[in-house]
């Protein structure tokens, strides 16, 4: 049998040890954050150069959406398309209801041609939905440093490449 003091005595020396364990395991600074820099000056730190598609629309391939009703990432250049301005918007020229079949791009929905305020449905595209880029965005190619493990379920089947909002938006509301 073991006296109780060798007993305290083991203990302390257990403790000893994994306490010095776990004080061998240091990092340094830049090793901590997700930049691998001096986290105390900006000065070093590069944000990666950002990557546009540079291919044309007609060429581009779409992108799956990012949930159901997401609002659709611009898979093409936009190069020459920027500023939208009250008297030109280059991204109607092509994607309102009119042209949008002659020229391949996706229409505009039924959404963007709805008055939500007053609940009607307008000639136009909506005035709060002129400005595209402020929820369409086209998106750089660059590896995220952290994955992002999201699984977007879609109910319909093509869910994942076609919008059906105006016909949901009040679903479990009434
Ligand atoms: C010259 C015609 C043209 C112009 C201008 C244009 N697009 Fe497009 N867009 C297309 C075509 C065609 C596609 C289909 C993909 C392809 O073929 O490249 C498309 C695809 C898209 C998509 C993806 C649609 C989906 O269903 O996934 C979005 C979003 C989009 N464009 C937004 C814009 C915005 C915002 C602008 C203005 C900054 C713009 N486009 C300007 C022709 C155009
Ligand atoms: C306030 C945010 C917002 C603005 C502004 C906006 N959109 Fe959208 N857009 C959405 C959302 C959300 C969806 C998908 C859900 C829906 O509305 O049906 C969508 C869907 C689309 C689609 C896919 C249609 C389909 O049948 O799959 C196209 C193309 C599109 N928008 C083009 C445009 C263009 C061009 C403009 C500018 C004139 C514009 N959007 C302005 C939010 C916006």
């Amino acid at each position: 049998m073991m006296s109780t003091k060798t007993i305290i005595a083991a203990s302390l020396v257990s403790i000893v040890i994994a306490s010095g364990c776990a004080v061998s395991q240091s990092y340094k600074e830049e090793e901590l954050g997700l930049r691998k820099v001096d986290l105390y000056s900006e000065k070093t730190v590069v944000a990666e150069a950002t990557s546009y598609s540079k291919v044309a629309p007609g060429e581009s391939k779409m992108m799956q959406r990012s949930f159901e009703n997401a609002p659709p990432m611009i898979p093409h250049d936009v190069e020459g398309m920027m500023e939208i301005t009250k008297e030109s918007n280059a991204c109607l020229s092509c994607h309102a209801p009119e042209v949008a079949e002659a020229v391949k791009a996706t229409a505009v929905p039924k959404s963007h041609l709805y008055d939500m305020r007053n609940n009607k449905a307008l000639a136009d595209v909506s005035q709060a939905r002129y400005v595209c880029v402020s929820c369409h965005a086209p998106q750089s190619a660059n590896e995220p440093l952290v994955k992002n493990e999201f699984q977007p379920e879609f109910r319909s089947k093509d869910g994942a490449v076609k919008t059906n909002l105006l016909d949901t938006l009040n679903e479990g509301v009434q």
